[in-house]
């Protein structure tokens, strides 16, 4: 593959080697000097139109440590603000020669715009409400490392669904791991024609809690919010917040997962958040080792001679 763009397209064999490639990364980490020569002479651009902490630092961390020079376009004070398009954007970074770009861009569609355009290597880091790749594949190296096999797992997925490209990642690699996946929000945030996608829909959290293995609170976007979604945020957090006296209802030792950045006290407490079971910080440094296992992979890597 040139591009990794979407989870749709990736069958189970392909998850299995990212997530297989992703565990020697991970020990690489915790190496006292964190640097390999495996990219050297690389380049790697992250390309932001969207705002982030967690993904776009540690595309950039994951390149260092595998030994690339990554430049980051500070895309608000670049030409984009002159009324540069992302097509001609796209043209002048291929004509700096990169080896891979790591875009995130606020329309669906936008990583595989650029990858017909560019020669280098796309990963995308969240399109619109379309798919957002890697952090669904550090959620399920996240979850196979409490659980071994998500055969059968039940999982489930709480909250802003409309708006979310990360459910809508999650919800292809879980189903072809053999997860039984439950979507679960208001009406109003829960597309319908999900359910062609081999998931359970539920409107009600409570009755879906028992025997849970897996709680994913999902970030309610208020950045892309119409009118009248939720009634309010007292009432949202009261019908649909994760908190500690919900959890003792799945009757298991229920993993915690929020892909970040938390509203606390709205889709999830901060009990919750902090406790145990929640694996929040974990889905962090996951990151770092899938989107090295990402670059590796797509430069050419060969999963059993990693460092
Ligand atoms: N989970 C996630 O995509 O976080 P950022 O927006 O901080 O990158």
């Amino acid at each position: 593959r040139k591009d990794v763009l979407q989870l749709e397209d990736l069958s189970g064999e392909e998850i299995e080697l990212i997530l297989h490639t992703a565990k020697p990364m991970k020990e690489i980490l915790f190496r006292p000097i964190k640097k390999l020569p495996t990219f050297r002479g690389k380049s790697v651009i992250n390309l932001f139109y969207e705002n982030s902490t967690r993904t776009k630092t540690s595309f950039e961390t994951a390149a260092k440590v595998l030994g690339a020079d990554t430049s980051s376009l500070a895309v608000a004070q670049s030409s984009v603000n002159k009324g540069e398009s992302l097509y001609d954007t796209a043209r002048t970074l291929q004509a700096m020669q990169p080896d891979i770009v790591v875009i995130r861009h606020a329309s669906s569609g936008a990583a595989q715009f650029l990858s017909k355009i560019l020669k280098a290597g796309v990963i995308n880091a969240g399109d619109g409400q379309h798919e957002h790749p890697s952090q669904a594949l550090l959620d399920l190296f996240t979850m196979k490392e409490h659980m071994e096999s998500l055969e059968g797992k039940k999982i489930l997925i709480v909250g802003d669904v409309l708006h979310s490209r990360v459910a809508r990642s999650n919800v292809w690699s879980l189903t072809k791991l053999g997860a039984e996946v439950v979507l679960i929000g208001p009406p109003t945030l829960l597309p319908p024609e999900m359910k062609t996608l081999g998931v359970k829909m539920n409107y009600n959290l409570d009755e879906e809690l028992p025997g849970a293995d897996v709680v994913m609170a999902l970030r309610l976007q208020l950045e892309r919010q119409q009118a009248g979604l939720f009634p309010s945020l007292r009432e949202y957090s009261q019908v649909y917040g994760i908190n500690l006296e919900r959890l003792e209802k799945t009757g298991k030792n229920t993993l915690i997962l929020h892909p970040g950045p938390m509203n606390r006290g709205v889709e999830i407490s901060s009990e919750a958040a902090n406790s145990p079971n929640a694996v929040i910080e974990e889905q962090v440094t996951n990151g770092v080792a899938i989107r090295m296992a990402l670059m590796y992979l797509l430069m050419g890597g060969n999963a059993n001679v990693v460092a």
